[in-house]
């Protein structure tokens, strides 16, 4: 089985980054995460790939101390992976919306598939403020996706799915934990299929559900 090269976007805590690491250091998925790459500074999730001696790049600020334009960001971004062979690149918590000028150059430039983590079961509840909308609308069930990101904002085809019942006591909090636990399973599940090749990104026919409650 092929060990894949994975880079991963960042914005944030890095949960399920740490997950990939915990995983990858145990021998328990056939990664290597050859990068991590933050739009924030002060990402917490860079600490982790430090921790794990991962190499970990900023795209935040420049020298005039101006936050990139996205344009900038991703060409900075595409420049920084493109040496590293990346098999497949994570978008974990990465919460900028990126570009046709990034997308296009992730699959032409660097050859290689982007998945998304969402806490939505896709395609409902595209965007932000999922856990409140959720509630709001007396939905039975919710969960979070792993689908491959295209130029419309979490509409790509969809890889993989985790799903839990909602509880009448539940609050966009309880549901936040709880859809967070479930992503640290599916995330991880997900690129083991695709490593094994039990999920072709390439042409997908199902996607893989599981219950998580
Ligand atoms: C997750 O809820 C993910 O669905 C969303 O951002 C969050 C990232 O969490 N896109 P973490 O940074 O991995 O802890």
């Amino acid at each position: 089985m092929k060990t894949l090269k994975i880079a991963v976007l960042v914005s944030g805590n890095g949960s399920n980054l740490q997950v990939l690491i915990d995983k990858m250091q145990a021998g328990k998925l056939p990664i290597d995460i050859v990068a991590v790459v933050s739009n924030k500074a002060d990402a917490y999730a860079l600490t982790r790939a430090k921790n794990a001696n991962i190499p970990a790049f900023v795209i935040d600020k420049n020298e005039q101390g101006k936050t990139y334009k996205r344009a900038e960001f991703e060409r900075l971004a595409l420049d920084v992976l493109k040496p590293l062979g990346v098999d497949l690149v994570v978008l974990a918590g990465f919460m900028k919306i990126l570009t046709p000028l990034f997308i296009n150059g992730v699959k032409d430039e660097l050859n290689a598939p982007m998945i998304n983590l969402h806490p939505s079961l896709l395609p409902a509840y595209k965007g932000l403020d999922t856990h409140e909308r959720v509630l709001k609308s007396g939905e039975r069930y919710h969960g979070c996706s792993v689908h491959l990101v295209t130029a419309e904002l979490d509409a790509g085809q969809i890889l993989s799915q985790a799903v839990l019942e909602v509880h009448p006591n539940d609050t966009p909090a309880t549901l936040q934990n709880k859809v967070h636990a479930l992503e640290h399973q599916l995330l991880p599940r997900t690129i083991d299929f695709i490593a094994r090749g039990v999920i072709d990104v390439e042409d997908v026919s199902d996607v893989y559900r599981f219950w998580g409650n």
